[in-house]
């Protein structure tokens, strides 16, 4: 009933348009699938964001399942609150013959304003496909969503650079932040600041010794500075670490991991930290990628958790949460409450079976979801539109295994069916031992009460073990 009557309504005042179908999105989901304002799903991956007249833009690697290209281009999206982005097209596109040509390597883009030449300039790490090149690339445009113009890739100060973060500090100054690479000499993480028209590096202002890192992202919150890296393990998520300082040039404090051990920082990798609002509820946000492998690229998600941030010890801390919402003036976060229902209250079928677990709410899990088990958790109330359901399970067949044989299995697969319906497979993404991860799905309930939600292995295989679900609000603004 909701959408004829909105889209009539629409064709009266404004014309049909397909944006006046668009609904607006009221929470930041971390792991979802993240859609644009044309319903589109976001490719922006290992993205920055900046900030000009009240409009953040976030540029990031596109990475369609139509686009087979190495590097297919940079896109970037505009919002206003956080949560609704607008597809602003391609800000940079492959050049063929040229370093950022379709067969090259153009990754972590990141935007800053050069006040000097008042003009818009895109760093990024540029490089041939087998990762033999080791440089940096710019394009500048006049305006912020571009087209970009390449310029040129260099190794800075005529040393190799592998992975790019991009800070800008309180005085203009701008910083690059990179490794120098995986060979032995190397494995040194980097701070070296920009010329005063942003279009090369200067001077090295800091080296992290042989820490071999990457993906670094750098904030200030007035008094110390924080930088964020992850190690070196492909796509595969691992323990982001964090250190500080009250200058650039140090003394740096030691490294600390920002999310619970065993959920390598919530399955996703370090890309940007995003500075919200002023004053007391100012907020920092930590923007990481949780990576899809191979074919399914594409479906790489955003990570994007609010931090805790002490300024007295130096310590940057990213919990999860499920859902919430940002006052982009103030900073502030909201989280909504929703229902929770156990698992082990669920209706149980073939081999599934109620078992302990000290790390899961009420101390009790269902395991053995493989075969021809069913898991149906009944009796669930619904408001018959699309609503955010958290899945919280444990998947112990992490990076470093906790399951015997286990070793760097990034997921298992499950289905859900809604009310009996057609079974949809979801991606379970592994953690560790007593590690309990939450994912969230999109259902449509009946309105009411007397829904029910039953979760299987795909095709015969093992599910993750189930701890509960939980039934929030709905995903759009009425
Ligand atoms: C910001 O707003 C001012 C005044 O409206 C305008 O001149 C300027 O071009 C805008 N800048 C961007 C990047 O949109
Ligand atoms: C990448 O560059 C390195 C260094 O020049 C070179 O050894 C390697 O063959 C290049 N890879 C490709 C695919 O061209
Ligand atoms: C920048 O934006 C202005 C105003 O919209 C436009 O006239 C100009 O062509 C744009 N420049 C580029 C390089 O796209
Ligand atoms: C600014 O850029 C120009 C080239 O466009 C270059 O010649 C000049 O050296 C740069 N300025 C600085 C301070 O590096
Ligand atoms: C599940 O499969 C087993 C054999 O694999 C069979 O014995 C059992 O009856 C099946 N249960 C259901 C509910 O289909
Ligand atoms: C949620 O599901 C509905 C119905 O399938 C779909 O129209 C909508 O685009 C989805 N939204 C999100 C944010 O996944």
């Amino acid at each position: 009933m909701r959408l004829p009557s909105l889209f009539f309504a629409g064709c009266l005042l404004f014309g049909c348009t397909t944006a006046t179908l668009t609904r607006k999105n009221r929470y930041i989901a971390p792991g979802a699938t993240w859609y644009d304002t044309d319903g589109n799903i976001i490719s922006a991956h290992a993205g920055g964001v900046v900030k000009t007249n009240g409009t953040w833009y976030w540029f990031g690697q596109n990475a369609r399942l139509e686009d087979k290209d190495l590097f297919s281009g940079i896109n970037v999206y505009s919002s206003s609150d956080l949560l609704n982005w607008k597809n602003e097209g391609r800000a940079l596109s492959p050049v063929p013959g040229t370093d950022i040509g379709p067969e090259r390597v153009v990754e972590r883009p990141k935007v800053v304003f050069n006040e000097p030449t008042q003009t818009w300039v895109l760093w990024f790490h540029a490089d041939n496909s087998t990762y033999g090149l080791l440089r940096q690339g710019v394009a500048t445009s006049p305006n912020i969503t571009g087209p970009y113009t390449f310029k040129e890739t260099f190794q800075p100060l005529g040393n190799p650079s592998q992975d790019f973060g991009l800070f800008q500090d309180v005085d203009g100054a701008g910083y690059a932040l990179y490794s120098n690479g995986d060979a032995d000499a190397d494995h040194d993480n980097l701070i070296t600041r920009l010329n005063s028209n942003f279009t090369n590096v200067e001077k090295v202002i800091y080296t992290f010794f042989d820490f071999d890192l990457e993906a670094p992202t750098m904030l200030y919150t007035g008094k110390r500075y924080y930088i964020l890296m992850s190690h070196k393990t492909g796509y595969r998520p691992n323990n982001v670490v964090v250190f500080s300082a009250e200058k650039l040039s140090g003394p740096w404090s030691v490294q600390s991991y920002i999310a619970t051990l065993g959920t390598r920082t919530w399955n996703s990798q370090s890309t940007f930290t995003l500075t919200v609002g002023e004053g007391r509820e100012r907020t920092y946000i930590y923007c990481g990628d949780e990576w899809a492998t191979g074919n399914t690229l594409y479906d790489s998600r955003y990570v994007w958790l609010p931090a805790d941030v002490d300024d007295q010890t130096g310590s940057f801390r990213v919990a999860w949460r499920d859902l919430y919402s940002i006052d982009v003036k103030t900073g502030r976060i909201t989280s909504p409450k929703g229902r929770d229902y156990e698992a082990e209250d669920a209706e149980l079928t073939g081999p599934a079976y109620i078992t302990l677990c000290p790390t899961c709410s009420g101390g009790k899990v269902i395991t053995g979801i493989q075969g021809n088990a069913t898991v149906t958790i009944r009796n669930i109330i619904g408001t018959g539109e699309p609503q955010w359901v958290s899945v919280y399970y444990h998947n112990p067949d992490g990076l470093w295994g906790d399951n015997r044989g286990g070793v760097s299995v990034l997921s298992r697969t499950a289905t859900y069916s809604v009310n009996g319906g057609t079974p949809v497979s979801i991606i379970q993404r592994s953690g560790s031992a007593g590690i309990i991860l939450s994912q969230p799905l999109n259902v449509t309930f009946n309105a009411g009460g007397g829904n029910s939600l039953t979760f299987a292995g795909f095709d015969g295989g093992v599910a993750a073990d189930l701890d509960k679900i939980v039934v929030y609000s709905n995903i759009y603004e009425d």
